[in-house]
C-alpha cells in the first residue's frame, strides 16, 4: 500500500480551531449565516425550501458554470466544473495529470495538499521546489529559478497567488513570463486561484491565468475571498475537452455531483460576490493595519513581511521553535497561531490570518501573553 503525507495544516486546525478563543492564522474571511446571505442576494427561505435534495448534475448546475463564466473573458460554461469541494480539485488534478515518470514544480512553501497531493502521485523524488526568497521586508520571486528547474521529465508547474502563506501576488509581466515559460516547455500550469480579487489598496491586480492560457488548470471556490467556507463550493477551470472528461471520470469516485443546497446557495452568493469580497478586503485592510503597529512595537522578536493580497501573511519570529510557542499559547493563552512548518515553511515562521473579525482581540491576547513573558 502506498501512503499519503499526513496533511499537517488540517490535523492543526482540527486539533485546536474549535476550542481555541483568539485566532490569529485563519486563512477564510469573515462569514455570513444562510439569513444574511439570502437577504444579501434577495433570496427568499420559501425559494430555498422548495430546493429538491435529488442529485444533481455531476459537472454542475450548467446556470451556475454559465454565471461563474461571465467573469472569466474567454472561458465558455463547459470548460467549468463545480467541485465537491474545493480541495476535492487537488486531487483530481493530481490524478488526472500526471503519469509515474512525470516531474513536477511547486511554489514553497505551500498549502500542504499542493506539495503532498503531487508527491504521493510521482514520488517525493520527482516534485521539485520553486522556493520564495526572503528581503528585509517582503518575499521575491525569481522566475530564472524556475526555469533551472524544468528537465524534460518536467508535465507540471503548481502556484498559487494571491499565495498562501505570504500573501505574494506577482505583477502582470511575472505572471506573463511565468505563462510564457510554461507555453514554451509544452508545460501544464495548475494555478490555485482560491484568494482570487483580495487584492490590497496600493497592489496592482492581475487577470486570472485561465484568461491568459489555455495550458492552465485554475481552481477557485467561494471558501476564502468570499467567506463561505461552509459551503464547500470550489470549481476547475480546464479548457481541454479531453483532460476535463478524465478529471470527471476521477470526480466520480470522489464526489459524483455538487451538494445541491451548496450549489443554490453559491448561486445566490455569486450574484452578491462583489458586496462579498469587498467585506473582506475591509476586513483585512482593518488587521493589517493593527498588525503593523503591533509589529512595529516588536521589533526585534518579529520580522513583518507585509503582504500584498490574499488573507494571510508568513511572519518570522526570533524563538527557536515556532511550534513549541503554537502549544504553549493555546493551553495558557488561549491563542492560537500557526506553525509554519505545515506549509513548508520552517519552524522560524507563522502564519498569520487576516480576514476575520476576531483579529484584533486575538492580538491583544498575544501581546499580553508577550508582556507576560518578559515580565517573568
Ligand atoms: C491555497 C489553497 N488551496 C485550496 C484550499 C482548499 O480550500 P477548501 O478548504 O475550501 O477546500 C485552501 C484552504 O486553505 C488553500 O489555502
Amino acid at each position: 500500500m502506498m501512503n499519503i503525507a499526513p496533511f499537517e495544516t488540517e490535523h492543526f486546525y482540527a486539533r485546536y480551531e474549535f476550542n481555541t478563543p483568539y485566532q490569529l492564522c485563519n486563512s477564510d474571511c469573515e462569514t455570513v449565516s444562510v439569513g444574511e446571505l439570502l437577504d444579501m442576494a434577495d433570496v427568499s427561505l420559501e425559494q430555498l425550501a422548495g430546493l429538491s435534495l435529488g442529485y444533481t448534475e455531476s459537472q454542475g448546475n450548467p446556470h451556475l458554470r454559465g454565471q461563474l463564466a461571465e467573469a472569466y473573458p474567454q472561458v465558455r460554461a463547459e470548460d467549468i466544473m463545480i467541485l465537491g469541494t474545493p480541495v476535492e480539485g487537488i486531487y483530481l488534478a493530481a490524478r488526472a495529470l500526471l503519469e509515474p515518470n512525470d516531474e513536477v514544480i511547486v511554489l514553497t512553501p505551500a498549502y500542504d495538499a499542493l506539495i503532498n497531493m503531487f508527491e504521493h502521485v510521482v514520488g517525493t523524488d520527482r516534485v521539485k521546489r520553486w522556493a520564495f526568497v526572503p528581503t528585509a521586508d517582503s518575499w521575491t520571486l525569481n522566475l530564472d529559478d524556475l526555469r533551472r528547474l524544468i528537465t524534460p521529465q518536467t508535465k507540471l508547474v503548481v502556484v498559487n497567488f494571491p499565495h498562501n502563506p505570504t500573501g505574494y501576488l506577482p505583477t502582470p509581466g511575472q505572471l506573463e513570463d511565468l505563462v510564457e515559460i510554461v507555453e514554451q516547455h509544452n508545460l501544464r500550469l495548475f494555478y490555485d486561484e482560491m484568494y482570487f480579487g483580495l487584492v490590497h489598496s496600493g497592489t496592482q491586480p492581475v487577470a486570472s491565468a485561465a484568461t491568459l492560457t489555455k495550458r492552465a488548470i485554475v481552481l477557485s471556490g467561494l471558501s476564502k475571498t468570499y467567506g463561505l467556507p461552509g459551503l464547500r463550493t470550489g470549481w476547475l477551470i480546464v479548457q481541454d475537452a479531453e483532460l476535463r472528461d478524465n478529471l470527471m471520470n476521477w470526480k466520480f469516485y470522489t464526489s459524483i455531483c455538487p451538494p445541491a443546497p451548496s450549489e443554490f446557495l453559491a448561486t445566490a452568493a455569486w450574484r452578491v460576490r462583489d458586496q462579498l469580497r469587498d467585506r473582506s478586503i475591509a476586513q483585512i485592510e482593518q488587521n493589517l493595519k493593527a498588525a503593523d503597529d503591533f509589529f512595529a512595537r516588536w521589533p526585534d522578536l518579529f520580522t513583518w513581511r507585509r503582504p500584498q493580497a490574499g488573507s494571510t501573511a508568513l511572519v518570522e519570529i526570533h524563538v527557536p521553535s515556532v511550534t513549541e510557542l503554537a502549544e504553549t499559547l493555546a493551553k495558557d493563552a488561549g491563542v492560537l497561531i500557526h506553525p509554519g512548518t505545515t506549509l513548508g515553511s520552517d519552524d522560524r515562521h507563522m502564519r498569520m490570518g487576516f480576514g476575520r473579525r476576531g483579529f484584533s482581540a486575538a492580538l491583544e491576547k498575544f501581546e499580553q501573553y508577550l508582556k507576560r513573558q518578559i515580565d517573568i
